[in-house]
């Protein structure tokens, strides 16, 4: 049933038509992309990293009376390193991947421990590799900080629209970095075609024909976050989770270590994206992915992609229970209403795309159809992924008038 609600210029939300049933087993089509032992793997690698700590799942009763839901919860990837995103997990990781696999080559097949690369043992190796990927900015930043952790060279390129704020943040990390015109997929297009033209290695979040292993690496490196979502919460999965999509590599990360660790109790996913950059909707609704172009121009930068990966949407195509595409209003808002909670709820740093899900869910407050559509109703237990903390510090100040520490004073 493809019920496509169309509330407002500025929102739109469908039933995914092809939704998986919820007694399918995850199977092995699907493992075939994002695996147990994917998970693991990441997980037992990532908990070694200095500064390592699993970052907080905020409980938020007034803002679930408010909406009149069972438990809203607020995973907060503000704290994660000193990245403030889940980015941090991913591309970091798959740079850690492919220095470990070239170092084993070097070494006869001998393990490699990341202890011994983080104390330089092996950095004549490491320096002779230079990674590259196109970004909005926030997986940038993480292949940006693990080449500097882990000792190669980096080369970033960034569209047109990427903020002066996030250029200098991915630039901190030691990177060259690189503007290059045209939105985020011509720059994704660009770092492909510059890699192969001077022998370096792609570390990009999206797959695309011939590309898929470094990504998915990517996509098991986020896996560390819902890893520490199922080890908080148990046997009391949440009845719904909001996630945000740009390329949905981080949606499929989410909807598999959920299905893997929860099977039939697993939580509805909502994906939610920009309306300007609603790739996924339209993919659900044409059964095959479907591009979208132009400026893909949104507040929502980390989101603002035209093309779903590949890769990811062979997971999210029957994961997803239903889309919704909304426009920078309700993001905005969701923004500011976590800077000034009401009800005794926690002060929360969200980003304009940390915000996206609070931001599906006010929608559905103010549009009983939308809140029909995603079968929320008194006994939902609503999980929100709060993707990214103030990583571009300007934009949020502009935002809610406050800096980050003026928020939390
Ligand atoms: C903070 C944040 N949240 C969510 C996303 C969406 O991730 P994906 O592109 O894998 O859908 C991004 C992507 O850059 C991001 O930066």
């Amino acid at each position: 049933m493809n019920v496509e609600l169309l509330i407002d210029s500025g929102l739109r939300a469908c039933r995914n038509p092809a939704a998986a049933p919820a007694a399918e087993p995850y199977g092995s089509a699907r493992a075939q992309v994002l695996s147990q032992a994917g998970f693991d793997a990441a997980e037992r690698e990532i908990r070694q990293w200095p500064g390592y700590r699993a970052t907080p799942l905020r409980r938020l009763p007034a803002l679930a009376r408010q909406l009149g839901v069972a438990a809203v919860l607020y995973k907060d990837e503000g704290a994660r390193f000193a990245l403030k995103s889940f980015k941090a997990l991913g591309g970091a990781y798959a740079v850690y991947r492919l220095l470990e696999q070239a170092i084993m080559a070097h070494n006869g097949g001998q393990p490699v421990s990341v202890a011994d690369v983080l104390a330089g043992r092996w950095r004549d190796v490491a320096r002779q590799i230079t990674v590259t990927c196109a970004t909005d900015g926030n997986h940038g930043r993480s292949v940006a900080w693990g080449a500097q952790m882990f000792g190669c060279r980096c080369v970033i390129y960034i569209h047109a629209t990427v903020s002066e704020g996030r250029r200098a943040a991915i630039a901190r990390y030691g990177a060259e970095v690189v503007r290059v015109p045209g939105n985020y997929d011509d720059s994704v297009r660009h770092a492909d075609s510059q890699a192969k033209a001077n022998g370096w290695t792609v570390v990009s979040d999206t797959t695309y024909a011939g590309y898929r292993d470094i990504p998915i690496d990517v996509m098991h490196g986020y896996g560390v976050m819902s890893r520490e979502v199922i080890a908080d919460l148990g046997d009391t999965p949440p009845t719904h989770v909001f996630v945000q999509a740009g390329v949905g590599a981080f949606a499929a990360s989410v909807a598999a270590a959920f299905w893997l660790a929860w099977g039939n109790r697993r939580p509805r996913l909502v994906v939610v994206e920009p309306i300007e950059a609603d790739c996924h909707l339209r993919s659900a609704q044409a059964g095959a992915p479907v591009a979208v172009t132009g400026a893909l121009d949104t507040i929502m930068a980390g989101l603002a992609c035209g093309e779903v990966s590949p890769a990811a949407w062979e997971i999210v195509s029957g994961a997803a229970r239903a889309f919704v595409a909304l426009d920078d209003r309700y993001a905005l808002d969701a923004v500011r209403l976590f800077a000034n909670p009401q009800g005794g709820d926690p002060v929360i740093v969200s980003g304009e795309t940390g915000a996206v899900g609070l931001a599906a869910l006010l929608a559905a407050r103010e549009h009983e159809a939308l809140r029909t559509l995603l079968e929320i109703d008194a006994a939902s237990r609503i999980l929100l992924l709060g993707s990214e903390g103030d990583t571009d510090p300007d934009i949020y100040k502009s935002i809610t008038g406050r800096s980050a520490a003026e928020v939390l004073a």
